[in-house]
């Protein structure tokens, strides 16, 4: 057995080593590797019947016509999809065109093409929502058979995913040309997991209020829900607490690397506007050191030969004071993030400098403790009731499930390393819903065109039962922030989140590489369009 493994690994690895050594043998061919697609959408719809008519569209020549219900998102949205359309024509976008204008560009366009769109109606059947929650309805049907079109959704989330895949459906007759196609086309479009997620760390560096906005939007264009913001770390504190503010001005990096009530709530509204949740991490008891600056008795102090060495460990459980604070921040946090789930974290728990300290062991004999990941459950357990009593629900990191914590049901955990298959068989064995993001850790990089091997991973890819597979909530691409700021976050996760977002959205089925690449191809050049400044995802090429 042993040898096989030991085979097999080293097949891997010559594999590894030799795909770019193949890949850059390939015969060159003058002009790009892998030509961009005309009008595909990414992540690739769960049902798209090609009728094989193309249209020209002109954007002087067309409007989006609210024909149902109504809802201020819609409103927004068609402000923005306006102005991306207007984008890709590289023409001025005016929202009244004179009809006189209308009928001179409609002869000169008939020249060449016998259909214009003119119109698409927005019929949105059901009750306009404010919130993005787990639930939400993001189906749509997006019928482009005739140059009156109509986007059908029950829900406002559906009518925003819909804009996007036909603000994607049109596309440029040929790179030099400025006329603008859609081909006729009939989708019927739902996610395949309601939880996709993109973590972004802003403790290890800070990342601006303006790159978190554009980070919202390429996440719009890729169909992503969730922004999950791990907001405080060791490192910095930069969350501005209303009821503490000391924690970040002496916990953050300096006084201005922060996010105000302001910034905060600014990027609530901006992603709740595109249908993103914006869920907090408040990752404890370990990962907290910043808050120690402020608050030095929430932390342990780690001792060496009977005295405190000066360092300082995860909280210290055994401080009845931690509960009180803890409850009270996690109040303002409910408060401030109005989704329903908040991350608890509860990774990497450093059980040394515990072991080291004198009160802590105290504590753990009158309660009776008798392990370190007994004394974790302890306060694991507190935090968790906290939350479930202020009316929300908890996620929390693989350790806090592997150490055996007592969870109350529907407490999520969040997979993110060791064996993918495993880990996830045995958290929905037991019943917890899963998130995985094992595959899609965007920090550790490998060579170009490294997206494929985030597109390789399945979060069914487990052996389990329906009702297991069901557990499965989605996952969250990871942008851990240690060598990440302003100056790289943005190509560093786009495209290569996109390759995510497909394998959350998409039917199981898509996961040809091959078609992939094409696609991927448009889509980066899509958000270069945008502004979002993604990397080329496969090679050589050009974008518009
Ligand atoms: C749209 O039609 C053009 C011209 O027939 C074709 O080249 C292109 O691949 C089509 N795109 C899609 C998404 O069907
Ligand atoms: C909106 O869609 C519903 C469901 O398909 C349909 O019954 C209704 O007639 C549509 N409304 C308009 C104004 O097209
Ligand atoms: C710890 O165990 C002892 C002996 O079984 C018991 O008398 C005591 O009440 C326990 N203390 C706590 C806090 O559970
Ligand atoms: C999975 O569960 C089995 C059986 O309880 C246990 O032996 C194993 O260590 C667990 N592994 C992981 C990665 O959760």
């Amino acid at each position: 057995m042993a040898n096989f493994s030991n085979m097999v690994r080293c097949v891997f690895l010559l594999t590894t080593l030799f795909v770019p050594i193949i890949l850059g043998s390939f015969i060159e061919k003058p002009g790009p590797r892998y030509p961009p697609t005309k009008g595909e959408v990414w992540p690739k719809p769960q049902n798209q019947v090609k009728i094989g008519i193309r249209m020209a569209f002109e954007m002087e020549q067309f409007q989006f016509k609210i024909v149902g219900n109504n809802s201020p998102l819609i409103d927004e949205a068609i402000e923005r999809y306006s102005f991306i359309l207007s984008l890709q024509s590289g023409r001025k976008h005016q929202r009244k065109p004179s009809n006189r204008r209308m009928k001179n560009e409609r002869r000169t366009r008939l020249a060449d093409d016998d259909l214009v769109m003119k119109v698409l109606n927005i019929n949105m059947t059901g009750q306009d929502e404010a919130w993005p929650s787990l639930q939400m309805d993001e189906s749509y049907w997006l019928n482009i058979d005739d140059v009156t079109g109509n986007l059908i959704s029950a829900s406002p989330w559906g009518i925003l995913r819909g804009l996007e895949t036909f603000s994607q459906a049109i596309y440029r007759g040929s790179p030099l040309s400025k006329d603008l196609f859609i081909n006729q086309t009939l989708i019927y479009d739902f996610p395949r997991f309601p939880h996709r997620g993109l973590l972004l760390d802003t403790s290890r560096h800070y990342t601006s209020v303006t790159k978190i906005i554009k980070m919202l939007d390429g996440m719009a264009y890729n169909k992503l829900n969730v922004f999950h913001w791990h907001i405080v770390d060791d490192q910095s504190f930069p969350y501005v607490s209303a009821k503490f503010p000391t924690m970040s001005q002496l916990g953050s990096f300096t006084p201005d690397l922060i996010y105000t009530p302001a910034d905060v709530q600014r990027i609530i509204q901006y992603a709740r506007r595109r249908g993103i949740r914006v869920m907090p991490e408040y990752d404890t008891p370990g990962h907290t050191r910043s808050w120690g600056v402020a608050y030095p008795s929430l932390l342990t102090q780690c001792y060496t030969d009977d005295k405190p060495n000066g360092d300082y460990g995860p909280m210290n459980p055994a401080n009845q004071d931690l509960y009180p604070f803890m409850k009270d921040l996690l109040t303002e946090i409910v408060d401030v993030f109005p989704d329903k789930y908040v991350h608890l974290g509860g990774d990497e728990v450093e059980f040394d400098c515990w072991k080291s300290n004198p009160e802590i062991n105290a504590y753990m004999a009158a309660m009776n403790i008798t392990t370190f990941t007994g004394l974790e459950e302890v306060y694991i357990q507190k935090i968790v009731d906290m939350v479930r009593d202020l009316g929300a629900y908890s996620l929390v990191w693989q350790e806090v499930f592997l150490n055996g914590v007592k969870l109350p049901p529907g407490t999520v955990v969040h997979a993110w390393t060791g064996n993918q298959q495993i880990l996830m068989y045995n958290i929905t064995s037991k019943g917890f819903p899963a998130l995985l993001s094992t595959c899609w850790y965007l920090d550790h990089l490998s060579n170009g065109g490294d997206w494929q091997k985030f597109y390789n991973c399945d979060p069914h890819n487990f052996p389990g039962n329906e009702e297991q597979k069901k557990l499965v909530m989605g996952g969250e691409a990871c942008m851990w922030g240690e060598v990440i700021d302003d100056n790289n976050v943005l190509q560093r996760i786009f495209p290569r989140v996109s390759a995510t977002a497909e394998k959350l959205w998409s039917a199981a089925e898509v996961n040809d590489m091959e078609e992939a690449r094409f696609r991927l191809e448009e889509h980066y050049c899509r958000m270069n369009k945008r502004g979002i400044p993604a990397q080329p995802p496969s090679g050589p090429g050009f974008c518009v």
